[in-house]
C-alpha cells in the first residue's frame, strides 16, 4: 500500500509539471498520455497518399529522413513520443522560416486542408508505433552563459555556430523555437533522435550541462510571432513568361544544366525572354519569390499536362527551389519527359540567391506596413 502511495505522489508530482533538474535525472521516466483517435482506413490511405506526394522528396519514402536538405527523420522514437500533435502539425502547416521546410497549410497557400494535416501527423504516429509522452511545458532553467560553452564544444559541427543548421535542423530558428517546448528540446538532447546522425548526449554530457545548453537554446527566441501572409492571385497562363518580346538569354550551364545567380541576374537586367519556375510548396512562393516567377511545386505523381500549358517548348525555363537543388532537379527531370530541353536549375537555389543581395518579390503581412 505504501509503496502504491508513493508512485501515486511521485505521479501526480510528474504530472503537475513541477519538475526539477534533479528529479529529471533521477526519473527519465515519463508519463504517458493517451493515443490519439485512430484513423479510419479511408483516412490512412488519403494520408499515406499526401506523404508520398508531398513529403517524401525531402523526409524519404520510408520517413527515414536525410533523403534532401537534411530534413529530419519522421519516424525516430524520440520525435514520436515527444511531438504529437503541435511539434509535427505546426512545421507541417506553417513551416520553418529560413529553411528548406515549407508551410503546406492551405491557409498560408499550401496544398493541403486542416482535416489532412492532422491526419497526416496522426499517420505519422500510427505508422511509427510509439507511446505518447507527457511533457511539462514548464521552462528548464539552465545557465546559459555556460549553455553556451558546451554548445560550442558539442554541436556547432552541425548545427552551426549560430544554430542555423549545416547538416541537422537549424536550432535558432525563431518558428522552431516558437513550438518547441524546452522540455521537448531537452528531450531531443538527452535521447537524440534513433537511427540519425543526432547522437543521445544524456551518458557524455551531466544533466546540467543539458539544461544549460536548453536554457541557453531557448535564449535565442526573440518572441516570433507568427506572421500572416495575404495570399496573392496566382498568375495566369498569360503571365507566365517574363520579357515575352526579349531576346533569349544564353547561359553557360554547368553539369549541363546548372546556372548561376549572377547569370541569371544578368539575363533578367537585359530583359531575356524566361519562364521561371519555383518549385517549392506554394506557400513559400507567397513569402517571397524571384520577380515574375511562377508557382510550379515539386509535388510527385501529380500530372503536370496542366501546369505547363501555356509554357512553349522554345522558351529558356529556368527552376529554382531552396533545397538548393533538390526539388528544381525533380521537375526538371519531369519537364524533359515532356519535351522540354530548354531547361536549367539556379545553382545556389533561392537562398543562395538572397546571400548574395539579389532582389526577391515579398509578400504582404498582414498589420505590417513599411
Ligand atoms: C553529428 C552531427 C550532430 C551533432 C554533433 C549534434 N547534432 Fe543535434 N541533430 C543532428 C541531426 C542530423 C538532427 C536531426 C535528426 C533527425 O531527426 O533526423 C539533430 C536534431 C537535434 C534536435 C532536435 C531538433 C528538432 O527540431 O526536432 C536537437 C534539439 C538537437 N539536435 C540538439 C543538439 C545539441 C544541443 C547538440 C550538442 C550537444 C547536438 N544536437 C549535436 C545532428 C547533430
Ligand atoms: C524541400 C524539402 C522538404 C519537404 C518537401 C518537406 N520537408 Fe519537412 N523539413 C525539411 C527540413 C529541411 C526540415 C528541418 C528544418 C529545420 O528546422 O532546420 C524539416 C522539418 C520538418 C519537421 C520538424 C521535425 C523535427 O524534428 O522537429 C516536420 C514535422 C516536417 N518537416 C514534416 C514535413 C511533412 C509532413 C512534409 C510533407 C507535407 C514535409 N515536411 C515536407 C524539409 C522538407
Amino acid at each position: 500500500m505504501k509503496i502504491i502511495n508513493k508512485w501515486t505522489v511521485l505521479l501526480s508530482f510528474l504530472s503537475s509539471g513541477i519538475l526539477t533538474t534533479s528529479a529529471y535525472a533521477q526519473n527519465d521516466a515519463l508519463e504517458k498520455i493517451s493515443p490519439p483517435r485512430k484513423l479510419t482506413e479511408e483516412q490512412s490511405k488519403v494520408a499515406a497518399d499526401n506523404y508520398q506526394k508531398y513529403c517524401s522528396l525531402c523526409h524519404g519514402k520510408d520517413r527515414q529522413g536525410h533523403e534532401n536538405d537534411h530534413a529530419p527523420s519522421l519516424r525516430s522514437k524520440s520525435l514520436m513520443e515527444s511531438g504529437v500533435a503541435h511539434q509535427i502539425l505546426r512545421p507541417m502547416s506553417y513551416g520553418r522560416k529560413g529553411t528548406a521546410m515549407g508551410g503546406y497549410l492551405d491557409e498560408v497557400g499550401g496544398p493541403m486542408t486542416l482535416d489532412e494535416t492532422w491526419d497526416l501527423t496522426y499517420w505519422l504516429f500510427e505508422q511509427a508505433g510509439y507511446d505518447r509522452l507527457k511533457f511539462s511545458t514548464n521552462p528548464v532553467k539552465g545557465d546559459i552563459k555556460e549553455g553556451e560553452k558546451t554548445y560550442l564544444a558539442n554541436c556547432t559541427e552541425c548545427h552551426g555556430a549560430n544554430g542555423e543548421g549545416v547538416t541537422a535542423p537549424a536550432l535558432g530558428n525563431q518558428s522552431a523555437l516558437a513550438h518547441n517546448t524546452d522540455e521537448f528540446i531537452r528531450h531531443a538532447i538527452r535521447n537524440g533522435r534513433q537511427e540519425t546522425p543526432m547522437l543521445p548526449f544524456k551518458d557524455k554530457l551531466s544533466a546540467t550541462e543539458i539544461d544549460n545548453i536548453t536554457a541557453f537554446l531557448r535564449s535565442k527566441a526573440l518572441g516570433w510571432k507568427e506572421q500572416k501572409t495575404i495570399l496573392k492571385a496566382l498568375p495566369k497562363p498569360e503571365e507566365y513568361i517574363v520579357n515575352p518580346t526579349g531576346d533569349d538569354p544564353n547561359f553557360t550551364l554547368t553539369e549541363d544544366k546548372y546556372v548561376s545567380s549572377e547569370d541569371l541576374l544578368a539575363a533578367l537586367q537585359a530583359n531575356n525572354r524566361m519562364v521561371l519556375i519555383d518549385t517549392r510548396v506554394t506557400s513559400v512562393w507567397q513569402n517571397a519569390h524571384i520577380e515574375g516567377s511562377i508557382p510550379f511545386p515539386y509535388y510527385k505523381d501529380v500530372d503536370i499536362n496542366k501546369t505547363v500549358a501555356g509554357i512553349p517548348k522554345d522558351v529558356q525555363i529556368v527552376a529554382y527551389c531552396s533545397c538548393p537543388r533538390a526539388a528544381a532537379d525533380y521537375t526538371i527531370s519531369k519537364l524533359a519527359k515532356l519535351g522540354y530541353t530548354r531547361t536549367a536549375v539556379l545553382y545556389e537555389g533561392i537562398f543562395g540567391w538572397m546571400k548574395k543581395g539579389f532582389p526577391v518579390m515579398r509578400g504582404d503581412i498582414e498589420g505590417v506596413n513599411d
